[in-house]
C-alpha cells in the first residue's frame, strides 16, 4: 500500500508554488485570525498589488507614452519638484483604494493633508500611508524605483479630521511593505509574521510567491549612502565612512532609490543610511511612509533600524510628514554605525566636563 502512496512530482510542487498568489498567502498567514480580519487584510493586500501592477504597466512604457516622464511644474509639501509619475502613482493608489470599501483615509508624500474617502468611512477603519514613487529622480533615466506602503487601523472617530491618531509609533502598523519596479516587479510585505517576497508574473498578471520568511544576514558588505553629503554630516558618520574606506570587505552601493537599496540589503546584508545634513538636519526620509514601514520589515527579517539614537519603531512623530535620520539593515552593521555615534557623544560630553569647547 505504502509503495503506491501518491508522491507529488517536482512539477506538482512547482505548480503549488505558482498557485501561491499574494491574497492566498495573506489568508494562509491569518488562518488563526478572525475571518473578517483575514478577509480585510487579504483584500487590502490585493489592492496594493493592483496599484503596483498599474504603476509597473505605465513605467514599462514610460518612454513611449505622453505625460509620463518629466516634471509637472508643481512643488509638493516637502518642497520637492513633483514628477508626472509621482502624480500618476499617487492617483493610482487613491482610485484603487476608493473601490476597496475598506480604506477611509490615505496619507501620501504627495498630499499635504489626509485624503478622506467618506463613503468608505462607516465600514473602512483602515488608513493607507504611502510613498507612491520612491526614488523618482530615477524615473527619467529608466532606473529602479519603488512604492512604499503601511496600513494602520484608525483609532477613534477622527471627528476633527486631523488624523492625530496616526502620530504613533511603528508598532501600530498592521502591514507594511514595498513594490520594487526593477527588471521584474517585486512586492515585499509583512503583516507581522515574517517578510515575504512575490514576483509579478506578467503572463498571469499575478504576484506569485518567490521567497518566504526572508532573513537579513547579520552582516553584509554593502554600505549605502550618498557620500556627496559627506561635508554636511556630523563627525560620527564621517568616522564610519572613513572606517569602511580603510577596511577590506566593504562595497559602496547607492541607487538613489531607498527601496532598491533596501532590497539589496534585505537579501545580501549591509547598511543603508541617510543622516541629517546641514541643509536637512532631520535627513530627507519621512517617518510614516518611508522609514517606519521599512523598519517594520527590517525588524521582521531580524535586522535593525534606528535614527542613530532611537529605534525607528519607537519613534513618536509629531507631524504627518515628519522626517528622521535613518540607519537600517543588518544588526552588526547598524551597530557599527551607532558605535561611532556613541563614541562621538562620549567625546563631546568628556570635553564639556573638562571645560573644553
Ligand atoms: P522620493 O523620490 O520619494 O522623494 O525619495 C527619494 C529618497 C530615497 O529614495 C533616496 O534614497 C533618497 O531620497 C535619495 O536622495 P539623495 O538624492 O539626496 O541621495
Ligand atoms: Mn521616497
Ligand atoms: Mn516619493
Amino acid at each position: 500500500m505504502a509503495d503506491s502512496a501518491y508522491q507529488p512530482s517536482e512539477q506538482a510542487l512547482a505548480l503549488d508554488r505558482d498557485c501561491t498568489t499574494l491574497s492566498r498567502h495573506v489568508l494562509q498567514q491569518l488562518q488563526t485570525a478572525s475571518p473578517s480580519e483575514a478577509q480585510d487584510l487579504a483584500a487590502l493586500m490585493g489592492r496594493v498589488g493592483l496599484a503596483g501592477k498599474l504603476i509597473a504597466r505605465r513605467l514599462s512604457r514610460a518612454g513611449l507614452m505622453a505625460n509620463t516622464l518629466g516634471f509637472t511644474g508643481e512643488t509638493n509639501v516637502q518642497g520637492e519638484e513633483v514628477k508626472k509619475m509621482d502624480l500618476y502613482s499617487n492617483e493610482v493608489f487613491i482610485s484603487v483604494f476608493k473601490q476597496s470599501g475598506l480604506v477611509c483615509r490615505l496619507a501620501s508624500e504627495e498630499m499635504e493633508d489626509l485624503y478622506y474617502i467618506p463613503e468608505n468611512c462607516p465600514i473602512g477603519r483602515y488608513t493607507l500611508l504611502y510613498d507612491p514613487i520612491d526614488g523618482s529622480s530615477n524615473v527619467d533615466v529608466n532606473l529602479n524605483v519603488g512604492s512604499i506602503f503601511a496600513i494602520r487601523q484608525q483609532e477613534g472617530n477622527d471627528e476633527a479630521q486631523d488624523g492625530v491618531d496616526l502620530l504613533q509609533d511603528g508598532s501600530k502598523q498592521i502591514a507594511a511593505g514595498y513594490i520594487l519596479y526593477g527588471p521584474s516587479t517585486v512586492l515585499v510585505y509583512s503583516i507581522g509574521k515574517g517578510v515575504h517576497s512575490f514576483t509579478l508574473d506578467p503572463s498571469l498578471g499575478e504576484f506569485i510567491l518567490s521567497e518566504e520568511n526572508i532573513q537579513i544576514p547579520t552582516h553584509g558588505p554593502v554600505y549605502s549612502v550618498n557620500e556627496g553629503n559627506f561635508w554636511q554630516w556630523e563627525e560620527s558618520y564621517r568616522d564610519y565612512v572613513r572606517y569602511v574606506h580603510r577596511h577590506e570587505g566593504y562595497s559602496g552601493r547607492y541607487s538613489g532609490a531607498l527601496v532598491g537599496d533596501f532590497h539589496r540589503i534585505l537579501f545580501q546584508g549591509g547598511v543603508f543610511m541617510y543622516p541629517g545634513t546641514v541643509k536637512k538636519p532631520e535627513g530627507k526620509l519621512r517617518l510614516l511612509y518611508e522609514s517606519a514601514p521599512l523598519a517594520f520589515l527590517a525588524e521582521q527579517a531580524g535586522g535593525a533600524a534606528t535614527t542613530g539614537t532611537q529605534d525607528i519603531m519607537d519613534f513618536m512623530p509629531t507631524e504627518l510628514h515628519q522626517r528622521t535620520p535613518l540607519i537600517i539593515g543588518s544588526t552588526e552593521d547598524v551597530a557599527l554605525v551607532t558605535s561611532f555615534i556613541e563614541e562621538q557623544k562620549r567625546m563631546v560630553e568628556d570635553r564639556a566636563a573638562a571645560g573644553v569647547n
